[in-house]
């Protein structure tokens, strides 16, 4: 048994689905028992009976939240995209850069060509400092490979990086990433290709995916194109989730809503429409302020979507192209100061409704009584402190399933 004791402040986020309001409890003075790799008991320190026996972990008066969950990802890439970094400075956009046939095609290039040792390689260091920013759940797309071999071995990358360290892993297909350019004039192939029963019932057998992905977005796919995506995913047991509403309006989120999907991300175009369709159909929105941060353009409209009650999750999108971001906790900062969001909002944001996003609400994203011991260790005494500071790691220690996964050298 291991008992956390000396904390500040625990924190217990909370979301009401009947109200669509996100709430955090704190007890302060707190204790955590852990047994087992699960959370026995917790509370107010002198109410936990720990015993005698029990190995113990000082939280030094600081802050303790349960384990992050970044579910919106590319984790797994190869190459760098500086140049268009530099070209967006200068003045072009993200979407030019994507009809000139740069953009997430440079990154298929790079990956096409590199094998899953290679690809597990890249991705561990990037996870090792994702667990040190408090995460212990990630989820991870495909959409580099867009071919059927390569979108596979993206997500056996993925299920290789399972047993090299801490993290769970949560693998979602995106071959409806882009149209690859030796499909350019054949788009329906592509779509025949990526709908087609034996490669979508690989992903769900091999346990390689659990979501299905599309990007519905004029460089990528109309709302038609990915309504099919979608269905024919569903068919097989992938959960849609859809790339919706970034830069131009098409009716992707209410495509979300219609398809019964988890959630619908980005939504930095969305309208009044758009929201209440969420809304009525407990669509779960994924902002992700480090893209609009990272590519210099307007966020999203947080404060409608959270109003009118739709259940909010914010992720890093850690990508190349539109997110070279990794650190959750920076993204949650960011969601502050550029979206209003409040710190009790974000601190929902990032953990039960990130939970939900990913179905890992049962397992992950809370503290409670029997669930696996995920628990982050602040060297802070509360959690708007840490979005208070941008840029300073904050966490010192991490715990996955009861285990100290990681210490903070200093
Ligand atoms: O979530 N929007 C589409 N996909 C990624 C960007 C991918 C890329 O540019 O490499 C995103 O922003
Ligand atoms: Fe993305």
């Amino acid at each position: 048994m291991l008992v956390v004791r000396n904390i500040g402040q625990l924190v217990l986020p909370r979301f009401d689905a009947e109200t669509g309001r996100p709430r955090v409890e704190t007890i302060d003075r707190a204790a955590v028992l852990i047994d087992g790799g699960r959370i026995a008991e917790f509370g107010p320190a002198e109410s936990v009976d720990v015993p005698a026996d029990a190995d113990e972990l000082d939280a030094g008066g600081g802050c303790v939240t349960p384990g992050l969950i970044d579910c919106h990802t590319h984790t797994v890439f190869a190459g760098t995209r500086e140049h268009e970094f530099v070209r967006r400075i200068e003045g072009q956009s993200y979407a030019e850069i994507a009809e000139e046939g740069g953009g997430i095609r440079v990154t298929v290039e790079a990956v096409r060509r590199a094998s899953v040792d290679e690809l597990v390689g890249l991705a561990l260091p990037r996870l090792q400092r994702m667990l040190g920013n408090g995460v212990t759940t990630v989820e991870i797309k495909s959409g580099y490979g867009l071919t059927v071999d390569d979108e596979i071995k993206m997500l056996r990358a993925v299920a290789r990086l399972r047993s090299l360290q801490p993290i769970e892993l949560i693998g979602t297909c995106l071959a409806a990433h882009t149209v690859p350019p030796e499909f350019a004039d054949r788009r329906g192939a592509y779509l025949d290709m990526i709908c087609d029963d034996a490669f979508l019932r690989r992903m769900a057998n091999e346990r390689l995916a659990e979501f299905c992905d599309v990007f519905c977005e004029r460089t990528a796919f109309s709302v038609d194109e990915s309504r099919r995506v979608l269905l024919a995913a569903r068919r097989h047991g992938l959960t849609p989730k859809i790339h919706a509403d970034q830069i131009t309006q098409m009716g992707a989120s209410r495509l979300a809503a219609e398809v019964g999907a988890v959630t619908a991300d980005h939504l930095e175009t969305i309208d009044a429409d758009g929201i209440a369709a969420m809304r009525r159909a407990g669509t779960i929105a994924v902002l992700l302020p480090g893209c609009s941060f990272f590519l210099g353009v307007h966020q999203a409209p947080a404060r409608a979507i959270l109003d009118a009650g739709v259940p909010v999750a914010v992720a890093t999108d850690y990508n190349p192209g539109s997110s070279m971001v990794e650190s959750l906790p920076l993204v949650m900062s960011i969601a502050c100061t550029q979206m209003r969001m409040t710190p009790n909002e974000v601190m929902v944001a990032v953990t039960v409704n990130a939970a939900a996003a990913v179905h890992r609400r049962e397992t992950a994203g809370a503290i409670d009584a029997d669930r696996a011991a995920d628990l982050v260790i602040l060297d802070v005494p509360d959690y708007a402190r840490w979005m208070y500071e941008p840029g300073r790691n904050c966490v010192r220690t991490v715990i996955k399933g009861g285990r100290v996964v990681h210490r903070r050298q200093d």
